[in-house]
């Protein structure tokens, strides 16, 4: 998606480690009308699947996430991180690893909001390890849910998350695929699959 290249061209900032910081339209503030193209872009590519649900994690998903669901008319469910007060259902429990923050951690979503008639779009803003997404299918497979498929906001192509998710036999839509990440440049790949 080239307005999304563009963007992260122009506004992203490369941390050390291959960290790419998009706090200024993604991660922290966000670029409504942008997400809005996002998940315009996500709804048209899947929009034959016959998709009921968009499912994402907290926190930085949930914007790519909303516009994707407004655009397919279907409700948007996040995974939450911690439990909150009011999760008192039975519920649908997967856990993450993070290698980038070495933490292990719980993602549920209650059970009465994915049912084994959904057929679900996951959605979330950073592709890198492909663990959050892999937490995610877990929690659709435990719900007998389909996913029929994952849109990914930015690719981080030089990590191991597409491989992951492709050996699931699950079908991956990443908008902008970075290739690399060095002090103040920023390459990506040119593919298909990047929505255009
Ligand atoms: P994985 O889910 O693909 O396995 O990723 P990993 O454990 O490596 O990443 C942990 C967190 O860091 C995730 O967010 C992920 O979205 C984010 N992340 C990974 N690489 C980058 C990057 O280059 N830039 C930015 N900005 N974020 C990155 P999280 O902890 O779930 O955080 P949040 O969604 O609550 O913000």
């Amino acid at each position: 998606m080239e307005e999304l290249i563009t963007r992260i061209q122009i506004d992203g900032q490369v941390l050390d480690e291959g960290v790419l910081k998009v706090d200024s339209f993604l991660t922290h503030q966000v670029d409504p009308q942008l997400m809005a193209k996002i998940g315009e872009t996500f709804a048209t590519a899947f929009k034959e699947q016959g998709i009921t649900k968009v499912v994402t994690i907290e926190a930085s998903g949930i914007a790519p996430a909303i516009f994707a669901a407004q655009s397919l008319r279907v409700p948007m469910i996040f995974a939450r991180k911690s439990k909150s007060l009011t999760m008192n259902e039975e519920l649908l429990s997967a856990s993450v690893h993070s290698f980038t923050k070495q933490v292990t951690s719980q993602v549920s979503i209650s059970r009465k909001f994915l049912t084994s008639q959904d057929k679900v779009l996951i959605i979330d803003d950073f592709l890198a390890n492909g663990q959050a997404a892999k937490g995610l299918v877990e929690l659709c497979q435990q719900a007998g849910s389909q996913v029929c498929g994952i849109g990914i906001v930015i690719e981080k192509s030089f990590q191991e998350g597409r491989q992951l998710l492709e050996e699931l036999n699950l079908s991956v839509l990443s908008l902008a695929r970075v290739a690399t990440l060095s002090e103040g440049d920023v390459t990506f790949l040119k593919e298909e699959s990047q929505g255009e």
